[in-house]
């Protein structure tokens, strides 16, 4: 007795479009693929009821012929493939010639098109798999109507959304496509209202001011690399406008709207710390590489491309970001009208009288020094760029360059000093400073055992600490950045530190800048204490010279009013 048995055409159509086709969302994106593949230059979308009851795509690109316009909806039918090389060697989006078959198996399905310069067009309609073929009136191009859709496969109807969450899906996808596709119109309108409208432009950035705005647009670096035959271009967000999720990352590889972990983590890397943990940046980025570079047949959606190289893709993408960030090093900048509104503190009559005095141990020995020389005339303060004028609160240091006016953040900007110095292992950090009278410690045993763990590397930094029995620890000498700070108190806040942060880190790199990073953050001037004019002069100028203002945590630390923001916001230009 026969069990196997050989499905019905229909029924093989319905059970492929299940992979092809989840929601109204994938009909639009396969729809508008098409007609980009189809050289269109304006394409716009209708639906109703997010996209269930109606989707209408118009294009005026190049059309399909009669014989063609038959053939399209049937399985396997494509203009774009004819032997499977050629998929290793692709330019259009579309090359599985699946999608029309699959849209037309789940939905009452109408296609008009009018080929090229031909007079007249011809109308295809699919209703529960027949065909009826009309020659019909109609403009250059391609109109496809889906109705009903899912109106034969009721278990995925009760899968999909709202309309409202489906229209969202629906215009994520029209953004997305017009964001890549510049030199192309695209519009969008649900129940007869306008969600998107971009008209063709020329460049980039002008699309990027017509779908996020100018302020978003303006503040968004521009990415240009190439490396290993890897082209990267396109824009990315300061870490001041990082968002909360992954989605704002929008990659294109050769033309493809992807979603890819490699580039995901490759971005994320390449801002490093400067992105507080849990946020991401703005990215939009185009990878071009050799076609055979890339499988694009990996997914039936086509939403994954599969790299053969992905490590080299991680390193040439990590790179250009990291150079973009230093080549533009963004700072917080107080723009005229703009969102970024901030309040200076009023300062008092002796608004550019530096404040006196010495902190008490605030600062490693090496810098102190430096301090003393520049304050004897030693050493010239002519040569800083960054003259400090005030300092706020005992926190902010008020500091003038040649083009702005700074707010500068005292114990982030010595935090990211001494962090950068630990990383390149600066001589001035580096090294141990003997205690004049060694420190017992007697520690619990979770913080006992912690501190045995990372005994050599802290003794690296400069920690001198041998154990002395079963828990306790004698500390014979610092680091030389710890300066006067109480040794067992630092100590103990590091290993209580080290303890939460490395809970989550596993590679030695991360444990080691877990390590690098809490010293930082304990040795550094806190809020608080007050500063001569002299450590501030040099405190804003290494800070200067340290990369992107920003804490080894994410805590921007300087803030910029350029000259120019000035004359706008006090009506002088
Ligand atoms: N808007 C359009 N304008 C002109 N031709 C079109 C249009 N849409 C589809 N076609 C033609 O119909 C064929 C089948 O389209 P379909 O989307 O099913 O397959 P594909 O684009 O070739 O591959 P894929 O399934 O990967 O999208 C295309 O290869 C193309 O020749
Ligand atoms: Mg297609």
């Amino acid at each position: 007795m026969n069990t196997i048995t050989v499905l019905p055409e229909e029924l093989v159509k319905k059970i492929s479009a299940g992979e092809v086709i989840e929601r109204p969302a994938s009909v639009i994106k396969e729809l508008l693929e098409n007609s980009i593949d189809a050289s269109a230059k304006n394409i716009s979308v209708e639906i109703r009821q997010g996209g269930i009851k109606f989707i209408r795509l118009k294009d005026d690109g190049q059309g399909m012929s009669k014989a063609d316009l038959l053939l399209c909806t049937d399985r396997h039918t494509t203009s774009k493939i004819k032997k499977l090389e050629d998929i290793y060697n692709i330019n259009t989006l579309g090359f599985r010639g699946e999608a029309l078959s699959s849209i037309s198996a789940v939905s009452k399905t109408e296609i008009l098109s009018r080929f090229k310069d031909a007079a007249s067009g011809y109308k295809l309609s699919l209703n529960g798999g027949k065909k009826e073929l009309l020659e019909a009136q109609g403009a250059k191009g391609t109109m496809i109507t889906v109705m009903d859709l899912f109106y034969n496969v009721p278990a995925r109807l009760k899968f999909l959304k709202s309309p409202q969450t489906e229209t969202g899906h629906i215009n994520d996808v029209v953004f997305r496509l017009a964001l890549f596709n510049y030199k192309l119109g695209f519009e969008l309108k649900a129940e007869g209202v306008e969600l998107l409208k971009v008209s063709p432009v020329k460049t980039l950035k002008e699309r990027l001011f017509q779908l996020f705005g100018g302020e978003t647009a303006n503040s968004l670096m521009e990415v240009k690399k190439e490396e290993d035959g890897i082209l990267i271009s396109g824009f990315i967000s300061t870490p001041d406008n990082a968002k909360s999720s992954r989605n704002y990352i929008y990659t294109f590889v050769n033309g493809r709207l992807v979603s890819d972990k490699t580039v995901n983590h490759a971005v994320s890397s390449g801002y490093g710390n400067i992105v507080p943990l849990g946020k991401y940046p703005l990215a939009v980025l185009f990878i071009k590489l050799e076609p055979g570079k890339i499988d694009v047949n990996v997914h039936p959606t086509k939403r994954e491309v599969k790299f053969s190289n992905s490590n080299l893709v991680h390193g040439v993408v990590e790179h250009a970001v990291k150079e973009t960030l230093l080549r533009e090093k963004p700072v917080f900048e107080i723009k005229a009208g703009g969102s970024t509104a901030g309040s200076l503190e009023k300062t008092g009559n002796n608004a550019y009288l530096p404040v006196s005095g010495t902190p008490a141990g605030a600062f490693p020995e090496a810098f102190e020094k430096r301090a003393a020389f520049v304050q004897e005339g030693l050493l010239n303060e002519d040569k800083y760029r960054i003259k400090p004028l005030y300092q706020a609160k005992n926190m902010y240091i008020l500091a003038v360059d040649g083009e702005s006016v700074l707010i500068i953040d005292q114990h982030v900007a010595h935090e990211k000093i001494l962090y950068e110095g630990l990383k390149e292992k600066k001589a001035e950090v580096l090294g141990s400073q003997q205690l004049l009278v060694p420190v017992s410690i007697n520690l619990e045993l979770k913080h006992s055992l912690i501190l045995k763990k990372h005994l050599t590397e802290l003794n690296n930094y400069g920690f001198e600490i041998v154990p002395i029995g079963k828990d306790s620890f004698m500390i014979n000498g610092v680091p030389v950045f710890l300066a006067l700070k109480s040794p067992e108190k630092i100590l103990i806040s590091v290993i209580e530190q080290l303890e939460e942060e490395l809970a989550g880190t596993h590679s030695i790199k991360d444990k080691q800048d877990t390590l690098i990073k809490t010293l930082a953050c304990h040795s550094a001037v806190r809020a608080g204490d007050a500063l001569g004019y002299e450590q501030m002069l040099l405190l804003v100028n290494d800070f200067a010279e340290c990369g992107l203002p920003y804490c080894p945590h994410g805590r921007p630390g300087m803030i910029k009013i350029t000259f120019n923001e000035l004359d706008k916001k006090f009506k002088r230009s």
